[in-house]
Protein backbone atom coordinates (compact mmCIF):
# COMPACT_ATOMS: atom_id res chain seq x y z
CA UNK A 1 0.00 0.00 0.00
CA UNK A 2 1.33 3.54 -1.02
CA UNK A 3 1.24 5.99 1.37
CA UNK A 4 0.11 9.15 0.92
CA UNK A 5 0.74 12.99 2.05
CA UNK A 6 -0.89 12.94 5.15
CA UNK A 7 -3.87 15.36 5.48
CA UNK A 8 -3.63 17.92 8.37
CA UNK A 9 -5.82 16.76 11.83
CA UNK A 10 -4.55 19.52 14.03
CA UNK A 11 -2.09 22.40 12.45
CA UNK A 12 0.91 23.61 14.14
CA UNK A 13 -0.94 26.89 14.97
CA UNK A 14 -3.38 25.16 17.21
CA UNK A 15 -0.87 22.91 18.65
CA UNK A 16 0.93 26.14 19.81
CA UNK A 17 -2.01 27.26 20.90
CA UNK A 18 -3.03 24.63 22.87
CA UNK A 19 0.22 24.01 24.15
CA UNK A 20 -0.05 27.24 25.58
CA UNK A 21 -3.19 26.62 27.34
CA UNK A 22 -1.94 23.82 28.97
CA UNK A 23 1.53 25.32 30.33
CA UNK A 24 -0.04 28.14 31.66
CA UNK A 25 -2.76 25.95 33.81
CA UNK A 26 0.48 23.83 35.07
CA UNK A 27 2.38 26.92 35.78
CA UNK A 28 -0.97 27.97 38.11
CA UNK A 29 -1.58 24.62 39.80
CA UNK A 30 2.11 24.77 40.25
CA UNK A 31 2.69 28.02 41.87
CA UNK A 32 5.47 28.14 44.18
CA UNK A 33 6.01 24.57 43.66
CA UNK A 34 8.77 22.79 41.76
CA UNK A 35 8.01 19.82 38.94
CA UNK A 36 9.98 16.77 37.77
CA UNK A 37 8.78 16.81 34.03
CA UNK A 38 9.07 13.18 32.72
CA UNK A 39 9.04 13.07 28.78
CA UNK A 40 7.78 9.38 27.80
CA UNK A 41 9.76 8.71 24.48
CA UNK A 42 9.87 8.96 21.63
CA UNK A 43 6.77 9.69 21.28
CA UNK A 44 6.19 13.02 23.67
CA UNK A 45 9.83 14.87 22.85
CA UNK A 46 8.30 17.47 20.89
CA UNK A 47 5.22 18.06 22.66
CA UNK A 48 7.37 18.16 26.17
CA UNK A 49 9.72 19.99 24.46
CA UNK A 50 7.13 22.87 23.69
CA UNK A 51 5.11 22.66 26.77
CA UNK A 52 8.37 23.05 29.03
CA UNK A 53 9.47 25.84 26.98
CA UNK A 54 6.03 28.13 28.25
CA UNK A 55 5.80 26.36 31.90
CA UNK A 56 7.47 29.25 34.36
CA UNK A 57 8.25 27.17 37.14
CA UNK A 58 11.31 25.53 38.31
CA UNK A 59 11.96 22.24 36.97
CA UNK A 60 14.21 19.51 36.48
CA UNK A 61 13.63 16.77 33.10
CA UNK A 62 13.98 13.26 32.87
CA UNK A 63 13.40 11.28 30.22
CA UNK A 64 12.07 6.78 30.07
CA UNK A 65 11.64 4.75 27.74
CA UNK A 66 8.61 1.99 27.82
CA UNK A 67 7.26 -1.26 25.72
CA UNK A 68 4.85 -2.98 25.94
CA UNK A 69 4.60 -6.77 26.91
CA UNK A 70 2.74 -9.35 24.42
CA UNK A 71 2.26 -9.77 21.30
CA UNK A 72 1.03 -6.86 18.44
CA UNK A 73 -2.46 -7.10 18.86
CA UNK A 74 -3.22 -7.33 22.58
CA UNK A 75 -1.49 -5.04 24.99
CA UNK A 76 -1.13 -7.07 28.19
CA UNK A 77 -0.44 -3.94 30.30
CA UNK A 78 2.95 -5.38 31.32
CA UNK A 79 5.64 -2.94 30.90
CA UNK A 80 8.96 -3.47 29.84
CA UNK A 81 11.55 -0.11 30.84
CA UNK A 82 13.95 0.66 28.72
CA UNK A 83 15.33 3.41 29.79
CA UNK A 84 14.37 4.38 32.98
CA UNK A 85 14.49 8.36 34.81
CA UNK A 86 18.06 9.24 36.81
CA UNK A 87 16.42 11.25 39.33
CA UNK A 88 15.23 10.44 42.68
CA UNK A 89 11.55 11.33 42.66
CA UNK A 90 11.11 10.82 46.16
CA UNK A 91 8.98 13.66 48.15
CA UNK A 92 8.74 15.37 44.73
CA UNK A 93 5.72 16.76 42.12
CA UNK A 94 5.98 14.66 39.13
CA UNK A 95 4.66 15.53 35.95
CA UNK A 96 4.64 12.36 33.29
CA UNK A 97 4.49 13.53 29.55
CA UNK A 98 2.54 11.13 27.21
CA UNK A 99 1.97 11.16 23.10
CA UNK A 100 -1.57 9.76 23.27
CA UNK A 101 -3.49 7.43 25.37
CA UNK A 102 -4.82 4.91 23.60
CA UNK A 103 -5.92 1.84 26.25
CA UNK A 104 -3.75 3.76 28.69
CA UNK A 105 -2.30 0.04 29.97
CA UNK A 106 1.93 1.23 29.31
CA UNK A 107 0.93 4.33 31.59
CA UNK A 108 -1.38 2.85 34.16
CA UNK A 109 1.70 0.58 34.52
CA UNK A 110 4.42 2.69 34.95
CA UNK A 111 2.53 4.87 37.63
CA UNK A 112 2.13 2.40 39.45
CA UNK A 113 6.19 1.53 39.27
CA UNK A 114 6.76 5.10 40.48
CA UNK A 115 4.01 5.25 42.94
CA UNK A 116 6.58 2.64 44.32
CA UNK A 117 9.00 5.51 44.74
CA UNK A 118 6.68 8.01 47.14
CA UNK A 119 6.92 10.62 45.04
CA UNK A 120 4.86 13.55 46.66
CA UNK A 121 2.23 13.37 43.63
CA UNK A 122 1.52 12.58 39.87
CA UNK A 123 0.28 14.01 37.65
CA UNK A 124 -0.12 13.19 33.84
CA UNK A 125 -0.18 15.33 30.52
CA UNK A 126 -1.58 13.99 27.51
CA UNK A 127 -1.05 15.26 23.70
CA UNK A 128 -3.94 13.20 22.35
CA UNK A 129 -6.92 10.93 23.76
CA UNK A 130 -8.38 8.55 22.29
CA UNK A 131 -11.92 8.45 24.10
CA UNK A 132 -12.96 5.35 22.52
CA UNK A 133 -10.69 3.01 23.64
CA UNK A 134 -10.10 4.02 27.16
CA UNK A 135 -9.61 0.95 29.61
CA UNK A 136 -7.46 2.58 32.13
CA UNK A 137 -8.27 3.73 35.97
CA UNK A 138 -5.77 6.77 36.30
CA UNK A 139 -7.05 10.45 36.05
CA UNK A 140 -4.88 12.27 33.34
CA UNK A 141 -4.49 15.98 34.48
CA UNK A 142 -3.85 17.72 31.62
CA UNK A 143 -5.36 16.60 27.84
CA UNK A 144 -4.24 19.03 25.40
CA UNK A 145 -6.39 17.26 22.45
CA UNK A 146 -9.40 14.14 22.33
CA UNK A 147 -9.74 13.02 18.67
CA UNK A 148 -11.59 10.15 17.09
CA UNK A 149 -10.04 6.59 16.84
CA UNK A 150 -7.88 7.34 13.79
CA UNK A 151 -4.18 6.93 13.19
CA UNK A 152 -2.40 9.57 13.96
CA UNK A 153 1.36 10.81 13.09
CA UNK A 154 3.26 14.23 13.37
CA UNK A 155 4.31 16.44 16.23
CA UNK A 156 6.53 13.16 17.47
CA UNK A 157 4.01 10.54 16.76
CA UNK A 158 5.06 7.64 14.06
CA UNK A 159 4.24 5.44 11.81
CA UNK A 160 6.79 2.60 11.38
CA UNK A 161 9.68 5.28 12.82
CA UNK A 162 8.24 7.99 10.26
CA UNK A 163 7.33 10.90 10.30
CA UNK A 164 7.40 12.20 14.30
CA UNK A 165 9.31 15.57 12.89
CA UNK A 166 6.29 16.84 11.04
CA UNK A 167 4.94 19.80 13.43
CA UNK A 168 1.25 19.01 12.98
CA UNK A 169 -0.71 15.99 13.71
CA UNK A 170 -2.35 14.09 10.56
CA UNK A 171 -3.70 10.91 9.33
CA UNK A 172 -2.30 9.23 6.71
CA UNK A 173 -4.32 8.38 3.80
CA UNK A 174 -4.11 5.07 2.35
CA UNK A 175 -4.45 4.26 -1.47
CA UNK A 176 -4.10 0.61 -3.13
P1 LIG B 1 -1.60 2.43 25.27
O1 LIG B 1 -2.23 3.68 25.83
O2 LIG B 1 -0.93 1.57 26.33
O3 LIG B 1 -2.57 1.65 24.44
O4 LIG B 1 -0.40 2.82 24.33
C1 LIG B 1 -0.39 4.01 23.68
C2 LIG B 1 0.84 4.07 22.80
O5 LIG B 1 0.55 3.49 21.53
C3 LIG B 1 1.22 5.51 22.54
O6 LIG B 1 2.15 5.98 23.48
C4 LIG B 1 1.78 5.43 21.13
O7 LIG B 1 3.15 5.11 21.18
C5 LIG B 1 1.02 4.30 20.47
N1 LIG B 1 -0.12 4.81 19.70
C6 LIG B 1 -1.44 4.66 19.98
N2 LIG B 1 -2.22 5.25 19.05
C7 LIG B 1 -1.38 5.82 18.16
C8 LIG B 1 -1.59 6.62 16.96
O8 LIG B 1 -2.71 6.93 16.51
N3 LIG B 1 -0.46 7.03 16.32
C9 LIG B 1 0.79 6.74 16.76
N4 LIG B 1 1.03 6.00 17.87
C10 LIG B 1 -0.04 5.54 18.56
MG1 LIG C 1 4.21 6.32 23.42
Amino acid sequence: MEKLAPEIMISEEQLQLRVEELAKQITQDFQGRELIVICVLKGAFMFCSDLVKKIELPLKMDFVSLSSYGDSTTSSGKVKVIKDIDLDIEGKEVLIVEDIVDTGLTLSEYTKMLNLRNPKSINIATLLLKPSKVQHDFPISYIAFEIEDKFVIGYGLDYAGRYRELPFIGVLNESN
